[in-house]
């Protein structure tokens, strides 16, 4: 029922006020629900993305992560939230925790104040559920360079009116429901992307750094172009017919923000190749991506696995290299990216870099199949936080070959 009311109200809105006036539909307050209906493909792409789930009631593994900094940093589970809203969910409406001592007390004892119960209801706030959401993107009239890395997220963008929706295209006045204009930031949108994907240091630790891989790799390829698509001639608002404008065909992208879990882009990530050599056994990684292969959140890894098997085909050998970071805290142990002091070790391949693996073939081995998988979570980090889940603990296949020795 709740998702036919909107629906009907949005009709009768495009029907009846479509020479009216523009509306307060892209502002701080509204959710993204009132774009679903004149923008399906891009609302049906956007709804497969974790984009969408960026907030903590639909991520379980951000929750188990926050969870954790909340008991080993004994600040209380809405605080750290706070402080990650910055990019996951950029209008959340509490900034900052103004005086964290009572805040912390209060919630251990669970004592209501004034200010628990304004970080609550920031932090439960409808607006915000749909996380990095089309009222995010297409409310931002302005990015503001800078090379501190700490301002990021909300801190490096200026939001526009609630009656403009900022976009690639000049404002023709076809949409009618919304004033449009046009922004550098979608005709080359990576420093859109850049806006959460770069930076985000904490103690000094750079914890997203895909698009600093990217910078320094020098690629012209946008994010765009491999996480969206390249660009089609489409139609963005096919329901304007119903109002007797012609709907425009433009060149447009998809909104898939592609990743292994709502596409085949893993498939594109190496390429694999694999010889043997006298006494040893050779598996080449090239990565095929601009960035490193994993790259984002400092959890993930891939893992190449190395069956060797004998004439008979029983295996004799298994091996696993594992491409990902190591974070150590201020003691040396290790922990998750946010509470770290140091990286231990990064063994994840650079932006299009060659790795060549060189193992000594095991005795007796006449044949080996290379499985190269990636984690979302590695198997590290899930024991780390003492976490798993069907989505998280799972080994999602990138490339797999067969060599004979
Ligand atoms: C992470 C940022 C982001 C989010 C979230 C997002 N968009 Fe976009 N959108 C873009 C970018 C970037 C472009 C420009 C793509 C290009 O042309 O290169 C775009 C383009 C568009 C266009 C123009 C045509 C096209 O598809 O290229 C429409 C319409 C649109 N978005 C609607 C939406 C709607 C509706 C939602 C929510 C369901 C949404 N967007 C969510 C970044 C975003
Ligand atoms: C009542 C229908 C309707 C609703 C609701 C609506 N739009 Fe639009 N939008 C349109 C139409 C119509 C166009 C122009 C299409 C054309 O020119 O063919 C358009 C164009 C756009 C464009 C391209 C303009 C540009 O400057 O690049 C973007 C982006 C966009 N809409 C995003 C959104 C977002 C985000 C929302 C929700 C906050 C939204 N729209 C809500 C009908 C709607
Ligand atoms: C306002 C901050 C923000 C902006 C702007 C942004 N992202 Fe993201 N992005 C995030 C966050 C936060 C996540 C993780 C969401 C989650 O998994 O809970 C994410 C996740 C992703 C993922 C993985 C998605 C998945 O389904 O697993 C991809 C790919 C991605 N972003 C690409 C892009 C590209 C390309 C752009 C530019 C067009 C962009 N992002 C702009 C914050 C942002
Ligand atoms: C040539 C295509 C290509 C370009 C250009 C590219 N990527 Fe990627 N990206 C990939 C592939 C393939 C993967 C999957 C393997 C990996 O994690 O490295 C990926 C992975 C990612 C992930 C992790 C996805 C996940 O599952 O969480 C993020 C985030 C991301 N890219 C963001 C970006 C951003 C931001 C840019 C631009 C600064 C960019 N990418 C440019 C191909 C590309
Ligand atoms: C600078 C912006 C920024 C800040 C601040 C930030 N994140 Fe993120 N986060 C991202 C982006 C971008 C991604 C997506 C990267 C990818 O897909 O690999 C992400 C992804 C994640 C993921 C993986 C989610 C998934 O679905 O796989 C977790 C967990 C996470 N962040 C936890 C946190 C926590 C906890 C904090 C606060 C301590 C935090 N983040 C602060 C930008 C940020």
């Amino acid at each position: 029922m709740s998702k036919t009311i909107p629906y009907l109200f949005i009709c009768l809105v495009f029907l009846c006020t479509s020479f009216s006036q523009a509306q307060q539909i892209g502002g701080a307050t509204t959710g993204s629900e009132i774009c679903f209906s004149c923008h399906k493909d891009q609302a049906k792409d956007w709804g497969t993305t974790w984009h969408s789930r960026s907030h903590v009631d639909s991520n379980p593994l951000y929750k188990a992560v926050i969870d954790y900094m909340s008991r080993i940093t004994y600040q209380p589970e809405a605080g750290v939230l706070v402080e990650c809203a910055q990019c996951h969910n950029p209008k959340m409406t509490i900034k900052e925790i103004a005086d964290k001592d009572s805040f912390a007390l209060s919630e251990a004892l669970k004592i209501k104040t004034a200010q628990t119960e304004r970080v609550e209801a920031s932090v439960k706030d409808k607006a915000i559920k749909d996380g990095i959401s089309c009222n995010i993107c297409h409310n931002v009239a302005k990015i503001n360079e800078t090379s501190n890395l700490q301002m990021r997220g909300f801190k490096a963008v200026e939001w526009g009116s609630s009656d403009t929706i900022y976009g690639p295209f000049e404002d023709d006045g076809r949409a009618r429901i919304h004033k449009s204009l046009q922004k550098e930031h979608f005709v080359n949108p990576n420093q859109l992307c850049m806006v959460c994907h770069f930076g985000g240091e904490r103690s000094g630790i750079e914890i997203y750094t895909t698009g600093i891989e990217y910078t320094q790799s020098g690629s012209k390829e946008t994010c765009a172009e491999c996480h969206m698509s390249t660009k089609r001639q489409g139609t963005i608002a096919p329901e304007i017919k119903k109002t007797g404008v012609t709907a425009e065909v433009r060149d447009i992208r998809s909104h898939l923000f592609a990743s292994a879990r709502n596409s085949n882009v893993l498939e594109d990530t190496i390429e694999l190749t694999a010889t043997s050599s006298g006494k040893n056994f050779v598996v080449t990684l090239r990565n095929l991506t601009p960035h490193k292969a994993p790259t984002g959140f400092g959890g993930r890894s891939m893992n190449v696995k190395m069956e060797f098997k004998d004439a008979s085909g029983s295996i004799v050998n298994v091996q696993t290299y594992v491409l990902e970071t190591v974070y150590a805290d201020k003691k040396g142990q290790e922990t998750i990216p946010y509470l770290a002091a140091a990286i231990k070790s990064d063994t994840r391949l650079n932006a299009n870099e060659i790795r060549k693996l060189s193992i000594p073939k095991p005795a007796g081995a006449t044949s080996v199949t290379v499985n190269v998988t990636y984690r979302l979570a590695s198997e590290r980090l899930l024991k780390i936080i003492n976490f798993s889940d069907s989505i998280f603990n799972k080994e999602y296949p990138v490339k797999s070959i067969n060599v004979g020795l």
